[in-house]
């Protein structure tokens, strides 16, 4: 029988689709989003711009700006917020089922949701924050970008070097193939489900540490070694003592992560008061690593630097995987037409291994 045969653990290695989206080249240490290297995109156009490249194949084509919605009962737990709020827009909008609308109809659902998703984290996050009161919309208004709008909806303020912060972190993390949040929202569009249901279930995805969470545990790392000042001795402990070091390996890049590298550089030049000790255990763990595992090369991955830029905006570690999010609403929807376009139910078999048949007395302990 095939299907036992073929059996994956985490499906690895299994193609699930066929896409048109994302090419991360994983020997050549390069992404590109519908054929464009993110390193020729970030600084020349704003995210809203990459949203359009990614799901309309046209950087002219851009992420609508929010329409004037104020979400009730938040919590400041901002990807729960996110994932209840975004599937209750489907209500609110009325929002149709992907198999009974046009693609077009499909893709304008898409544009309001992205938008809305943004100002629901930026709203949570003030509520983490400890604010009670709401920015006014014509505050939010005069942002020019959607980093801008964000950061004026969360606090009221948008200083240029956290706009340019948050802008290229989400242009580097807008998509990324067939990831575990990415194919939870094809296979909910993949039933004819509403665009709201899609999302909202890729949110529900992305909330787990294995997922969405790792910057969350750079910046204490990074602190801590600051504390040492050493950071060769704190790696050599760190891995004899059978941990790993938060921000190195991938499973896809055997190259240095492309979006490590511009993440970095962007650290760099914002002059992040991190850089400079983030730099120095980088060079320690990467020397160790090689060290330990000639075999297999452990690159710095995205998270790191991630956690780095995010750290220059002031974006405290929980609100990493809600921020993540915002950056995948491009990555998701553009899935999530693609999807819709090939019109096929996910069904896959699972290998039954539990007990062979038995009487009614004996499942009763
Ligand atoms: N620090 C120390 N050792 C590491 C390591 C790291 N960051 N990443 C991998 N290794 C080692 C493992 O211990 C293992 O060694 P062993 O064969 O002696 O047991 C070997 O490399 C292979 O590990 P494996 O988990 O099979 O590799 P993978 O390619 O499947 O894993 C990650 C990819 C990302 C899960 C893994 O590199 C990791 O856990 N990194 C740290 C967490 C992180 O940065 N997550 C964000 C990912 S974007």
């Amino acid at each position: 029988m095939s299907e036992v045969a073929d059996f994956k653990p985490g499906l690895e290695g299994v193609v699930a689709v066929e896409t048109e989206i994302a090419e991360p080249d994983r020997e050549g240490g390069v992404l590109r989003y519908r054929g464009v290297d993110i390193e020729e995109l970030v600084g020349q156009y704003p995210y809203e711009n990459v949203w359009g490249l990614l799901v309309d194949n046209d950087l002219s084509s851009v992420m609508p700006a929010p329409e004037p919605h104020e979400p009730t009962g938040l919590t400041g737990n901002a990807p729960a917020d996110l994932q209840a709020e975004t599937a209750r827009l489907a209500g609110l909008w009325k929002l149709g089922k992907l198999n009974e609308i046009s693609d077009d109809q499909a893709r304008t659902d898409l544009g309001r949701l992205s938008s809305q998703m943004m100002g629901i984290v930026a709203r949570s996050a003030r509520i983490a924050d400890g604010n009670t009161d709401a920015v006014p919309d014509e505050l939010v208004d005069q942002g020019k970008t959607a980093a801008e709008r964000f950061l004026l909806r969360w606090r009221g303020e948008a200083d240029p070097k956290a706009v340019r912060a948050i802008d290229t972190y989400w242009i580097c993390t807008a998509e990324h193939g067939l990831n575990a949040s990415t194919f939870t929202a094809r296979v909910t569009a993949s039933t004819g489900a509403d665009c709201g249901a899609a999302l909202s279930s890729a949110v529900g995805a992305l909330s787990g540490p294995l997922h969405g969470g790792a910057p969350a545990y750079v910046k204490p790392m990074l602190e801590e070694v600051a504390a040492t000042d050493d950071p060769e001795t704190w790696v050599r402990d760190t891995l004899d003592s059978g941990k790993r070091i938060m921000g190195f390996g991938h499973r896809i890049y055997r190259a240095e992560d492309p979006r490590s590298r511009i993440l970095k550089q962007t650290a760099r030049e914002l002059g992040s008061p991190q850089i400079e000790i983030a730099e120095r255990l980088e060079e320690a763990a990467l020397a160790e690593l090689e060290k330990r595992h000639p075999e297999r090369p452990l690159k710095t991955n995205v998270e790191y630097y991630s956690a780095v830029v995010l750290d220059i905006a002031e974006v405290p570690p929980p609100l990493a995987p809600a921020m993540f999010a915002c950056s995948r609403v491009a990555g998701w929807s553009a899935h999530i037409l693609e999807q819709k376009r090939t019109g096929r139910l996910f069904r896959p078999s699972a290998r039954y291994v539990g007990p062979a048949p038995r009487p009614l007395s004996s499942s009763v302990s």
